[in-house]
Order: structure tokens, then C-alpha cells, then sequence
């Protein structure tokens, strides 16, 4: 089949307007837009001006109203815990009506926030959903951050309650939520009034009088009771979701409720290639952008059924898990991380687990979150036998700025690129002067401003800010933050971050947050953290350390306790590992840190002495540390 891409690609470009208005009509609206689109409002603009509708009762209510009260909206696989469920549209929306009734007579209401803390159970996307219902504004919080990370989260979102669980499950081990979630609040300035709390069989979470509930029996409690969907502006948020920033303060991605709905249903088909009724699977967390869209938001707007999955890719129990879900579950569409792949390939190189299952349901296996790199993509698509479709995205943007779209027709693929942009967004690759590069050239990725729906009108209550971050370097372009090129066939290849973003396991890091906890260490005097390439998780954090003159303390320990303390003031899920005491840090003459070198030095790629350096001879001493530690080998 020849692609329709370039037609609708085109058709977007003459008449945006008409193209999202045309997309809008798969979404229900209470009340219909005064303008598609608002140029004079928000920093840069806002879709369906003048709207009203309901994310929930999209999702929800009327796919029960339109047939599909049967249908399973939602399959829950807990390998770690051996537990398996199918909920109904029908069973669905009792469970978030009852939900909604629980937040709204603890006082939740119409723009009220409330920080969801969970791990990969149903209740997460029942508490999303329950939240939007209300015309309320969620932010859920990956649950592999530590305390001082949610309470950064408390303390901007300012939540009237927090609906959470007594515990997640990682593999083996079993962490206990509520003593991390009580250490954040005692934290946080900003006290939630109300807590609800999913209590499960592995661990029971203390509950404090007064203020916790639990939800499972608020839940039973309030089954039965109607709560109709409260009409929201299309432009008012439907979350708030934290990302890293370039500083140690996450970045408070606002997603709008009219924009993300339309946007999002136009992918299911335009993009995956998936009809409603179909079985839709990320393997992500609801804890990540990817989680919102395509965990609970995309699928259930669109009619589709999704997969709450509690596991990982690997050891639980084995690589083949993955493949045991699609045959069992019949999945049409899959969606994982390349470094989930890698993880499977390690253990699995000659793909004898995925002998063991049927897996011919799928179509396509989609990946995202991280450069795919051309190994994995092959090994992938010798073993896996379906297009492995790589596409590019952001927290920022909530859904695909580029991919292959599937329902359009599929675009040949080019290893190491995720194809082409998609409708909505007009990518460029610039300069630092915003001249245009060369086809094949480096540079800054930006998108001609108004981005599309979905796309983040701004940061929470930040305005400034989100100028500053996205807007400013580039005027009239969002600047992404991703360097890459484009070739002479439109394709465009993500190469590196302009920023101190990096991606560990697809999880996307700030280096400058992690350099904020080691300076706070007493024996520290100057810092740099550097991505290092790994062959699992594409990168690891390093750290590099100067101490202080007089620190009597042997440095080894000092090292552990850098270790410790990033784990528990970001988290598990920083992966920090190292940290390498050194005289000095390389320096240019003006003292900025050369980390950029020191990563080549690590990554063993080649390397010029920058002009700049003040001092040549530092480069050679840490070159010699990252020998002795063995890092990047
Ligand atoms: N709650 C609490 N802790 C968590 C957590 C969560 N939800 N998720 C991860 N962690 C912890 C892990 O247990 C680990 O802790 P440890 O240092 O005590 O072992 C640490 O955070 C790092 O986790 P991770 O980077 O996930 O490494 P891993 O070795 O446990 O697993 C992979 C490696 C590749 C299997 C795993 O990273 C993976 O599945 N990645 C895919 C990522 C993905 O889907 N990203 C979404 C973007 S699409
Ligand atoms: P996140 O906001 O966590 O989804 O991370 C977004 C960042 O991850 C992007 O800005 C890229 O740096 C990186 N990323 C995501 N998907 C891809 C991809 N397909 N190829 C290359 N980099 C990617």
C-alpha cells in the first residue's frame, strides 16, 4: 500500500485549522469551540478556544452509552504478585463514579489538584480517571522517587488529597508507599487535606486518623452513586506532569483537556494503526508521559482495551514475559522502551522464549523514549517478525513528533530514525542563529511555533519559566532540547541532548539535579555529573568530585555516602552508581566545566583538546581515574 502520509501531512500544513477541527469530531464537546484556534491567548496560543467537554466521560461514560459496557477496557497482569483481572467499560465507570464520590466528599473539586502515588495497579487509571471526572487536575508521581522528589511535587501542585498504595512491588522486593509518602508530606510546606490509601495484601499501610482513608473501602462504600462528569474548558489542564528540567526543580508540564483528547484518538488509528475493540499495550509506567497517553488516556478514548502490566521485561519471571502477554491478551499494537529490548536480548540472544508463544496477533511493535539503536531494531525485527517502529516524543508534547504512521501506510524504514514528522508539527534543524542546516547536518531541533493540540500550553504556574525553557532561545520555535539532522528524504535522526537531560533506561534524568544533591554533601567543594554509555540502559550517571582542602575522611567512604544520598533524596530510579573522587575538574578559562569532553573521555570516543581549557593536563589526570574505575568498557 502507498502511504497517504505526504497527502495528510499536506493537507495539515494548508489548513491546520481544518485538520484538528476535522479531528475534533472524534471527540464528544458540551459545548463546541468559539475558535480552533486562540493565537491572542497563553504564551504562544490555544486549541478549541471557547470548548467545553469531559476527558473522563470521553474515555468512560460513552463508550458504556455506545455499546461497549462489555467490552474489557481494562486487563491488569501482575506477574510479581500472580494476579490477573479483566474490568469492564461498564465495571469502569462504577469504579471511577465511586472513586469520585470518595474525592469529592473529602472536598475535591473542579481544579482542585490531586497527586496520584501508585504503582501499575488498575486503581492508578481509576484514580486519573476519577480526578478528570471531577474536572480536577492530577499529577501522578513515578513511584521510584524518593520522598524529597514528591515533596518538591507537594509543595508546587499544592494537592487537596493523594490517592496512593500501600506499597509497590519491583521484581522481588516489595517497597512500602505510605512511609515514603509520610516523609514527604512532613517535608512539604503544603499539607493534602485528605490521603486515600489501595491497600494491598503484601504490606498494610498505617493509616493516619483524620486524614487517610482507605480506598478500597471508600471505594465499596460509595459504590452505586452517580457523579456526572463536570464540563471543563477544552483549554483547561487535565494534569500536571514533573519532568527534569535543567535544574534540580522539575518542570511542571501542564496537559490541556480538549487538545490532548483530540490529538491523542487521532493517533490510535493515524499512527498505530489500531481499531477500537482492539487490544493496545505500552509496557511503561503511569508514572511517564507514555503511561498517560498510552497506558490509560489514548486507548480508552479511542474504545480500545489496555494493559496495566506489573512487571518488567526481565526476571519476572523471565524473558519471555512480554511474549506471554501478547499471546494471551491477543495484542495488536505493543509499545516498549529500546532498552527493554536490550534487557530481553541479553538474556534471550537467540529469541528461544518467544519460540514459546503464539504471538501473531501483533502488527507492530513500537518503540520510544530513548534513541532506538539500529542493533536492537534488528534484532527486534528478526525475532519479533513485525515493523519496529521507532518514533520520537516528549513529556512536553504528550504524543508523537515523529513516527511511521501505520494507519496512513508505512514509510520504509531507516534504522537509528523515527521517520518522519508527524501532522502538527513543523520540525527544522537550526543553528544557534536559527539558520537552517544543510540536510544531513547537526543541529538544535525546533518546531515552528503553535505547536499542535496536546503540546504543553505552558508549565504550571510558570509562565515565565516555560518562556524561558522553550521559547526564548528561538523566537516564533519551541526548542526541544534534542539535537539530530534530518537526510535528504525528510527522515529525521535524534542524535544527542543540547541540555543536561540524560536517558537512563528511558528515563529521562537531570545531571544538574544530581550535581545539586553531591554539592550539598559537607566534604564537597565542586562537582560534574556526566551520561555514560551502557550497553542496557543506554546511559548511566557518573559522578565526579572535588573535596574540600582538610576533608580527613577517606575518600572511598565519602564515595558511598554520595551514592547513598542521591538514592535518597532522587531516588532508585537515578541509577547513580559512581562517583569518583578527582583533584579537579577540567575547566575552560571562564571556569565552565568542560562535561561534554569528559564524556567522550568516558565514552572512549575521540576527542579534541578544546581551545578554551585552562588547564590541558586536568583532562589527562581524569582519563586516568576513568581507567582505573573501568567505567565505560
Ligand atoms: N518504584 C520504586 N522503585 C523503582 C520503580 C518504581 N516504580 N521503578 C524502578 N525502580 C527502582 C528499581 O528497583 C531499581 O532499584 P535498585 O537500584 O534498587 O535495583 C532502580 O529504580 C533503577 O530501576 P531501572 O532503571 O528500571 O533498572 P532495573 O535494573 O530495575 O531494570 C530494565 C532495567 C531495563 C528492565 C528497566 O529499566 C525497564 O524495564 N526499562 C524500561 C523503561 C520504560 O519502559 N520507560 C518508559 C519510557 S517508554
Ligand atoms: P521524556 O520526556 O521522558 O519522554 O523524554 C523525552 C526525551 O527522550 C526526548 O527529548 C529525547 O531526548 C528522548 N527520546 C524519546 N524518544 C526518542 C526516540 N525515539 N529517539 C531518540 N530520542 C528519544
Amino acid at each position: 500500500m502507498t502511504s497517504r502520509y505526504a497527502e495528510v501531512y499536506q493537507s495539515w500544513k494548508t489548513d491546520p485549522e481544518a485538520f484538528w477541527a476535522e479531528a475534533a469530531k472524534a471527540v464528544d464537546w458540551s459545548k463546541p469551540w468559539d475558535q480552533v484556534f486562540d493565537p491572542t491567548s497563553g504564551p504562544y496560543g490555544r486549541w478549541f478556544a471557547g470548548a467545553e467537554m469531559n476527558t473522563c466521560h470521553n474515555a468512560v461514560d460513552r463508550h458504556v452509552a455506545g455499546g461497549r459496557a462489555e467490552q474489557t477496557a481494562i486487563i491488569y497482569d501482575s506477574p510479581v504478585t500472580g494476579v490477573k483481572a479483566k474490568i469492564t467499560y461498564a465495571e469502569l465507570l462504577s469504579r471511577v463514579q465511586a472513586t469520585a464520590a470518595a474525592l469529592a466528599d473529602a472536598g475535591v473539586a473542579k481544579g482542585d489538584r490531586v497527586i496520584v502515588y501508585m504503582p501499575m495497579v488498575p486503581e492508578a487509571l481509576v484514580a486519573m480517571l476519577a480526578v478528570a471526572r471531577l474536572g480536577a487536575i492530577h499529577s501522578v508521581v513515578f513511584g521510584g522517587f524518593a520522598p524529597r522528589e514528591l515533596a518538591t511535587r507537594i509543595d508546587d501542585a499544592k494537592p487537596k488529597a493523594i490517592v496512593t498504595a500501600s506499597c509497590g512491588i519491583e521484581g522481588k522486593k516489595v517497597l512500602p508507599y505510605k512511609p515514603l509518602l509520610d516523609e514527604a508530606i512532613s517535608i512539604a510546606t503544603h499539607k493534602p487535606t485528605a490521603v486515600f490509601v489501595t491497600q494491598r495484601p503484601q504490606v498494610e499501610a498505617v493509616l493516619q486518623p483524620g486524614r487517610d482513608h482507605d480506598l478500597g473501602a471508600a471505594v465499596e462504600a460509595n459504590r452505586g452513586r452517580a457523579v456526572p462528569c463536570v464540563a471543563v474548558k477544552a483549554t483547561d489542564p487535565l494534569y500536571i506532569l514533573y519532568t527534569s528540567g535543567t535544574t534540580g526543580a522539575p518542570k511542571g508540564v501542564v496537559r490541556d483537556n480538549g487538545g490532548h483528547a483530540v490529538a491523542l484518538t487521532w493517533t490510535m488509528f493515524n499512527h498505530y494503526g489500531i481499531q477500537p475493540g482492539e487490544v493496545f499495550w505500552a509496557a511503561s509506567d503511569v508514572g511517564w508521559v507514555v503511561g498517560h497517553s498510552y497506558i490509560c488516556y489514548a486507548p480508552l478514548l479511542y474504545g480500545a482495551t489496555t494493559i496495566v502490566f506489573e512487571g518488567k521485561p526481565v526476571g519476572t519471571p523471565d524473558p519471555g514475559t512480554f511474549w506471554r502477554i501478547i499471546e494471551e491478551y491477543k495484542v495488536a499494537g505493543f509499545f516498549t522502551a529500546p532498552t527493554a529490548l536490550r534487557a530481553i536480548k541479553k538474556e534471550d540472544p537467540n529469541g528461544e522464549f518467544l519460540k514459546k508463544y503464539d504471538i501473531s496477533s501483533l502488527r507492530n511493535l513500537f518503540l520510544a523514549g530513548e534513541r532506538a539503536d539500529p542493533d536492537t531494531v534488528k534484532w527486534a525485527e528478526e525475532h519479533v517478525g513485525v515493523p519496529v517502529i521507532d518514533h520520537w516524543w516528549q513529556t512536553e508534547t504528550g504524543w508523537a513528533i515523529a513516527g511511521n504512521p501505520v494507519g496512513l501506510g508505512l514509510l520504509p524504514v531507516k534504522h537509528g530514525s523515527p521517520t518522519v514528522p508527524m501532522p502538527g508539527y513543523d520540525v527544522r534543524i537550526v543553528d544557534d542563529g536559527l539558520h537552517e542546516m544543510k540536510r544531513g547536518e547537526m543541529g538544535s531541533i525546533v518546531i515552528k511555533l503553535p505547536l499542535p493540540p496536546s503540546c504543553l500550553p505552558t508549565l504550571w504556574n510558570a509562565d515565565k519559566r516555560f518562556e524561558d525553557s522553550y521559547l526564548i532561545d528561538f523566537p516564533g520555535y519551541y526548542k526541544t532540547g534534542d539535537a539530530g539532522f534530518m537526510d535528504d528524504d525528510g527522515y529525521l535522526f535524534i542524535m544527542a541532548r543540547t541540555d543536561d537531560i540524560i536517558n537512563v533506561a528511558g528515563h529521562r534524568l537531570s545531571t544538574g539535579g544530581m550535581e545539586e544533591v553531591l554539592a550539598s554533601h559537607p566534604d564537597v567543594a565542586e562537582c560534574a555529573v556526566i551520561g555514560v554509555h551502557d550497553e542496557m540502559k543506554g546511559q548511566m550517571p557518573c559522578g565526579f568530585v572535588v573535596l574540600k582542602a582538610g576533608v580527613t575522611k577517606d575518600a572511598e567512604t565519602i564515595e558511598k555516602e554520595l551514592v547513598s544520598l542521591v538514592r535518597a533524596k532522587i531516588g532508585a530510579v537515578a541509577a547513580f552508581k559512581v562517583a569518583i573522587t578527582v583533584d579537579r575538574l577540567p575547566k575552560t578559562r571562564s571556569g565552565k566545566i568542560l562535561r561534554g569532553t569528559m564524556q567522550k573521555i568516558a565514552d572512549h570516543e575521540s576527542w579534541n583538546m578544546p581551545a578554551t581549557i585552562d588547564d590541558a593536563s586536568v583532562l589527562a589526570e581524569i582519563e586516568a581515574a576513568i581507567r582505573e574505575r573501568g567505567i565505560g568498557v
